[in-house]
């Protein structure tokens, strides 16, 4: 399951270091568009002594929406409250947590897709004008009260913005979406992990974690720590090309930076179903997984990199899965289906 995967870009207990974080928006690697056009926000707002419009950030995890969240807070010096959908589960939970902001505060909603409706409705109001609604008493005797809130941004992160409803998207003034990032921006990344712990790394080494970890930061760091401990048991704590290979391959990935929760999916596709087309719901019945799960984490990646191809009657494999298999190809009957 991806409890156990080192590879997972779900958050694992030992990611939570605070110190990898970058703090400002200059120390914040790749995603250069978003940064651009985010700085020229950041400025105008302060510029105008005005709160920055809402936001919001999509994409997979582990790519950076709660850092940026954090910097963009840091950058306009004001406080940032984090909560996540999940854990507003009425709008008195939401009327609290609105009503201890103050002027120009970032409230960051993680996994907003999952806010209640009830309370989603409330949080159009405040987004809009600034305002609670909320109603008091029962039945006959309820009525609707209108309290006043500080202006603030809201920001809202997601892995899945086609669940979020169309009245709630429509509020964000701001819109990013994440990508993947490219092996040099991961290097980077590393490079930067490799200093915070004071930790030699060959470049060669740099190259290899970064080519391995899925596009994905949070990856990259933790494949860094785990690596940085081979070096210091096995060897004498520089972390060189040969450890790092040595302990990718104890880890279980592969020269793809694949492992075997990425082959059982793709074995799934290929030998249980005959490359596709194949239906989510089945994969992940036949592998015992979520299916969201099989759509936010294993998917994604397997997809970018071509292993995979959505089409209208399902997923179908394509020849680069066949190969890292080592299975023999046949072009299928369903290769020309659109994309
Ligand atoms: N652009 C970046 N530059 C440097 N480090 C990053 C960047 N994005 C993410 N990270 C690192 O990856 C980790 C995971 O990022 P996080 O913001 O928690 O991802 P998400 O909220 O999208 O799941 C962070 O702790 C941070 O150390
Ligand atoms: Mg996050």
């Amino acid at each position: 399951m991806d409890k156990e995967r080192i590879i997972t870009a779900m958050s694992l207990k030992e990611d939570e270091d605070q110190s990898l974080r970058p703090r400002m928006l200059s120390q914040y690697v790749g995603q250069n568009e978003i940064k651009e056009v985010l700085d020229i926000y950041i400025k105008a707002a302060l510029k105008r002594k005005e709160a920055l419009d809402h936001m919001l950030l999509y994409g997979p995890p582990g790519l950076g929406k709660t850092t940026l969240a954090q910097i963009v807070a840091n950058e306009l010096h004001v406080n940032i409250r984090v909560t996540s959908g999940p854990a507003i589960e009425r709008s008195g939970d939401l009327a609290a947590v609105l009503s201890s902001l103050n002027p120009g505060d970032v409230l960051f909603i993680d996994e907003i897709h999952r806010l209640p409706r009830v309370v989603e409705e409330v949080l159009y109001a405040a987004m809009e004008d600034y305002v609670l609604d909320i109603i008091i008493g029962k039945d006959q005797e309820s009525r609707s009260i209108r309290i006043d809130l500080p202006p603030f941004t809201l920001i809202g992160a997601t892995t899945r913005f086609g669940d979020l409803s169309a009245p709630l998207r429509d509020r964000f003034g701001v819109v990013f979406r994440l990508n993947y990032y490219g092996p040099e921006d991961l290097e980077k990344i590393v490079k930067r992990t490799a200093g915070v712990y004071d930790c030699k790394i060959d470049k060669e080494a740099i190259i290899s974690l970064a080519l391995r970890s899925r596009g994905t930061p949070r990856i990259v760091n933790r494949l860094f720590r785990r690596v940085r401990d081979f070096a210091e048991i096995i060897g004498d704590g520089i972390v060189t090309k040969e450890i790092t290979d040595h302990a990718l391959s104890k880890l279980g990935i592969d020269g793809n930076g694949l492992d075997h929760t990425d082959y059982r999916y793709l074995n799934a596709i290929v030998k249980t179903f005959n490359g596709g087309p194949v239906g989510i719901e089945t994969i992940a019945t036949s592998i015992a997984e979520e299916i969201t799960t099989v759509e936010d984490v294993y998917e994604p990646y397997l997809m970018m990199e071509g292993y995979i191809r959505r089409t209208p009657r399902g997923r179908v494999a394509t020849q680069k899965a066949y190969d890292a298999l080592g299975a023999t190809y046949y072009k299928g009957l369903f290769d020309d289906a659109p994309k």
